[in-house]
């Protein structure tokens, strides 16, 4: 059986986990492939809104397994809060959950490391969320991680304290003041370790081939952007992952060719919290009414969002590096009530009309070119099938999938899982 894959277009916050909510009824398997949790996935049902950073989103559902794969870097602290989490709605995590014993531990001094690295670059910081996730993709990459398989050796706490001690010193090299208690971070991350091993870990990889020889279907989950890819999104200000498609790959150990449906979830505008260029950002009304109706404040650290019109220049390039079958169109609804409609179709570069992706997108190089559309009035949010769309979101609908050649094949009009249409 095939996998399928779900990731984000934009710069992150595009309702990932809503979708493979609506979507988990179809699969055995959800497996996130990278991030950590810097990612805050929201999901809404029965009134109430829940909000994962690493557990996958399909752990809500009887029967699916939910899987946290190598890709994926884990901070136990945070991890065993979600538990706690969901030992209010009596979810049975410990059968259901399962975690790669590759994916990475996030120590107490990666995050310490992050924010002074962050502190020491001023005003060209990333706007990183703080919780440690480019020091421990670094640690990866460097070949010093400490990994959830480590914690079943006898001297796991050994090679933290060598590791611990080194970033010490890292800390100490870039030279900002950082107040922190070292002890008690260590104390609640032990604590933390000791619940986390109660969990099941697994030779994930394995796991997976074995999933796919029985047919089990499987869904693969990103977390972030396809802007905020490391090799392909606004570097530096990225991620450290790969959040596109072919980190599913990597991420999880599935072969390129096992790989069906590709589904691409955007938001019907645009946004991006922390730094970086963002070209069709607005600092106007419209781009506060977008903030104001479509909520957008961070669901990992409540920062307000950047908000501006729909980017298909940048929409385009993550269709084709994700090789996008499906495109799924979410805060229809935020758009109603705006007269007209601004789609950037092209830049103006340098001075002359491109309609690629550029490898320098700041704001000296870049200003957005744009196409208007007739906007709507009427309330989406009630609306429960495609026949009630006005024509004016048909058109816009149609618009994208065009210029996209994609089809959209769910629109979302609120947060709810009921607020799904299926096109
Ligand atoms: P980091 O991954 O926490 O180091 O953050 C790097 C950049 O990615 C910052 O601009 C963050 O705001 C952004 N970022 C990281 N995770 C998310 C996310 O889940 N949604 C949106 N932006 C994110």
């Amino acid at each position: 059986m095939a996998v399928n894959l779900l990731l984000g277009l934009q710069w992150g916050d595009e309702g990932k986990g809503k979708i493979v909510d609506v979507l988990t009824n179809d699969y055995d398997i959800i497996a996130r492939f990278q991030g950590g949790p810097n990612a805050g996935h929201t999901l809404e049902f029965d009134s109430i809104k829940h909000v994962l950073h690493t557990i996958p989103s399909g752990i809500f559902h009887k029967t699916a397994i939910n899987l946290v794969g190598n890709g994926v870097v884990i901070d136990p602290v945070i991890l065993v809060k979600e538990l706690k989490n969901l030992d209010k709605f009596d979810i049975d995590y410990k059968s259901k959950l399962l975690i790669s014993r590759k994916a990475h531990l996030i120590l107490p001094t990666h995050r310490l490391l992050d924010a002074a690295s962050e502190a020491s670059k001023g005003k060209a910081k990333i706007g990183s969320t703080l919780k440690g996730i480019g020091p421990t993709y670094m640690d990866k990459t460097g070949r010093n991680g400490l990994r959830i398989g480590d914690l079943e050796l006898s001297d796991w706490k050994e090679r933290y304290r060598n590791l611990a001690n080194k970033h010490e010193a890292m800390i100490e090299f870039h030279g900002v003041e950082l107040e922190y208690d070292l002890k008690a971070l260590e104390a609640d991350f032990y604590e933390a370790v000791t619940i986390l091993k109660e969990l099941t870990f697994i030779d994930s990889e394995e796991y997976i081939f074995e999933a796919q020889r029985q047919g089990k279907s499987i869904l693969a989950e990103g977390a972030q952007g396809s802007l905020l890819d490391v090799d392909f999104g606004t570097y530096p200000f990225v991620t450290s992952s790969n959040t596109t498609a072919a980190g599913a790959c990597t991420g999880l150990g599935i072969a390129p060719n096992k790989i069906k449906e590709v589904f691409g979830i955007f938001k019907a505008y645009t946004t991006r919290v922390g730094s970086g260029p963002f070209p069709t950002e607005l600092f106007d009304e419209d781009g506060a009414t977008m903030a104001k109706v479509g909520n957008e404040f961070g669901s990992t650290t409540g920062r307000a969002r950047r908000c501006g019109w729909l980017d298909l220049v940048a929409l385009k390039y993550a269709v084709q590096i994700n090789g996008v079958t499906q495109l799924m169109m979410m805060k229809g609804d935020v758009l109603s009530g705006f007269e007209t409609l601004k789609i950037c179709t092209a830049y103006k570069y340098k001075g002359k009309e491109i309609k690629h992706f550029p490898y320098n997108i700041e704001p000296e190089n870049v200003e957005p070119i744009y196409t208007e559309v007739k906007g709507w009035s009427q309330d989406l949010t009630k609306m429960s099938k495609k026949s009630q769309f006005p024509n004016e979101l048909n058109d816009y609908i149609t618009f994208l999938e065009k210029e996209l050649e994609t089809p959209i094949t769910i629109v979302s009009v609120g947060p709810d899982r009921k607020q799904t249409i299926h096109m």
